[in-house]
């Protein structure tokens, strides 16, 4: 897939990647709600982001208008908001629970239905009565990838792939927790911004994957990752791309 709108900024390492994107994301929030009040960005999970996190927490943390933004996840594992493996518990640790921003605003995906399509469906209600239906999506959806090639929870060779209208579904996946909850293509693809944070080692082949034209999103589903009327940009550290 090629997209014009794709920009590669690299760094040496991840904490320069992390004050780069802190900068950028901050700016983007504060140019966005300046033209139209609000600003919606979805959070990723995973380990990358949380030195952005903890940036957006302190240092630009009076800078950025936190109560005009909306704070959404782009997936999520089905255990409850306390287990350590959630990633609300982590946006919370590093950044939610340090911030002004209502309570109101934050939207976690839901972990206590009897079962994940009930959560998955309840969280399209919430998306559905918080973003466009037509249009851009969101402002802005940071994401990660896996040393396989997966993104939120869209993982190689499964059926979430090829969701054409559903925003929101349950995914059954390889790694452990195996249940989670993931926004797919049909409105990932509809944001005006995506930001990939890839950092380390174990990215590097798939990375170059990616960026190749050749790639197939069912193998490497980051590559499904391309939004229609908005830019995509990947943040990547001289251990996951070097030469
Ligand atoms: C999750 C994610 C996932 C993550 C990648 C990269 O819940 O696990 O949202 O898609 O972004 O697995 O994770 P790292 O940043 O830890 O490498």
């Amino acid at each position: 897939m090629h997209n014009l709108n794709l920009e590669l900024k690299r760094f040496a390492d991840l904490d320069e990647l992390s004050n780069a994107a802190a900068k950028e994301v901050s700016e983007l929030i504060r140019s966005v709600v300046a033209k139209k009040g609000k600003f919606s960005l979805v959070l990723s999970g995973g380990s990358t982001p949380k030195g952005l996190y903890r940036l957006l927490a302190t240092t630009h943390r009076e800078s950025v208008p936190w109560g005009s933004v909306s704070v959404f996840f782009g997936d999520e594992r089905y255990v409850p908001h306390t287990d350590a493996r959630s990633n609300y518990l982590m946006a919370r640790e590093t950044l939610l629970d340090h911030i002004p921003i209502p309570s109101a605003n934050v939207h976690p995906i839901p972990t206590d239905f009897s079962n994940p399509s009930d959560a998955a469906a309840a969280y399209e209600s919430v998306l559905s009565a918080e973003i466009p239906g037509e249009g851009n999506s969101f402002d802005l959806v940071l994401l990660g990838m896996g040393g396989e090639g997966h993104t939120a929870s869209l993982f190689p060779f499964t059926p979430s792939l090829d969701e054409k209208s559903k925003w929101v579904v349950p995914s059954d996946v390889p790694p452990v927790p195996h249940k989670r909850i993931t926004l797919t293509y049909a409105v990932l693809n509809r944001s005006s911004a995506v930001y990939f944070l890839i950092s380390g080692h174990d990215k590097r082949e798939a990375l170059k994957e990616v960026l190749s034209d050749a790639a197939d999103y069912h193998k490497y589903p980051a590559k499904g990752i391309a939004p229609v009327n908005g830019k995509l940009v990947w943040w990547v550290d001289s251990g996951a791309m070097n030469g």
